[in-house]
């Protein structure tokens, strides 16, 4: 309703949210990334860090950049996929992964693996080490996805800062790690390249999880700290994604933040390891044959 003096009411809406929703609507006009089932606060936070790093005085400029500025989705993206990890992330779950989830992959003659938002690729070659020590690998294609290409090209050469070895060493030890991660890399300055025979059987591509479907058959699907970022009808669907992509009796590794529970998709799963979020896909759900 109109207020006395004749004029429309002000909605009751800030003036950066308006900003954030048209930014975000130029994304996906204008470049198809759809943003619009990111769970709302933790990307109007980044949307609003983009804005900072870059300089602009407001969001609005950031649309602009992204609507006539060639180039300047890469860096819109890399701002809002927050591509951060770590070698043996979680040490207790690739720990879990070796104890509870290889033995059973040991039966199939060849084994299929999707990480999903690998960002710059510590996860893969983490799993390509364990499986490798598991004397695994030689039957194994994993499948390193992630929408962010920059991420993705950075995952390809596994170079890393030398500064992250010590961690990393740490966890791959807490992991159950049979020799030194040092065996795995060559360092150099201050950088450390991971052995480039350990992405042999990877195959790292270009797949958004709000968009794209299914595109293998997996024994083992591991999506960590990837779904935080997704409102829950979103989460669902990508959790539809997986099991669709799932044999019968495959599993699938979510972050130690991440959760079933609310899921309708949650009743095709059964917890192998409910603390580690690991999750077998039910005999009696849809999965492959
Ligand atoms: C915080 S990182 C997680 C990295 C790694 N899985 C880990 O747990 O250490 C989140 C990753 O998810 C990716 N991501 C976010 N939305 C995505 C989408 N719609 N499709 C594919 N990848 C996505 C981001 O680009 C980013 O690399």
């Amino acid at each position: 309703m109109n207020s006395p003096a004749g004029k429309a009411k002000a909605p009751d809406t800030s003036l950066e949210d308006i900003e954030v929703e048209l930014f975000v609507r130029a994304l996906k006009l204008r470049h198809g990334y759809d943003f619009s089932q990111y769970a709302p606060a933790s990307l109007k936070r980044r949307v609003l860090q983009l804005a900072h790093a870059q300089d602009t005085g407001n969001v609005s400029e950031l649309t602009t950049r992204l609507l006539h500025e060639p180039g300047f989705l890469s860096v819109a993206l890399e701002g809002l996929s927050v591509p951060v990890s770590e070698m043996f992330r979680d040490p207790d779950v690739f720990l879990a992964l070796r104890e509870q989830v290889f033995p059973v992959l040991a039966s199939y003659p060849q084994i299929n693996i999707w990480q999903a938002g690998c960002a710059h690729g510590q996860e893969v070659y983490s799993l390509a080490i364990l499986l490798e020590e598991a004397g695994l690998y030689e039957r194994t294609q994993i499948y390193a996805t992630d929408f962010n290409e920059a991420a993705l090209q950075q995952a390809r050469e596994g170079i890393y800062p030398a500064r992250e070895a010590q961690l990393w060493s740490r966890n791959y030890l807490a992991a159950g790690g049979r020799h030194t991660l040092a065996d795995y890399y060559s360092a150099r300055y201050e950088f450390i390249k991971l052995d480039q025979r350990l992405n042999r059987h990877v195959i790292f591509a270009n797949h958004n999880l709000v968009t794209d479907e299914v595109f293998c058959e997996a024994h083992l699907v591991l999506c960590r700290n990837v779904l935080i970022y997704f409102s829950d009808p979103l989460q669902d669907r990508t959790l539809a994604l997986f099991r669709d992509s799932l044999v019968r009796g495959g599993f699938l590794c979510l972050g130690t933040r991440e959760s079933l529970d609310f899921a309708p998709s949650a009743s095709d799963f059964a917890p192998v390891d409910a603390a580690r979020r690991i999750y077998r896909l039910g005999s009696r759900s849809a999965g492959r044959d």
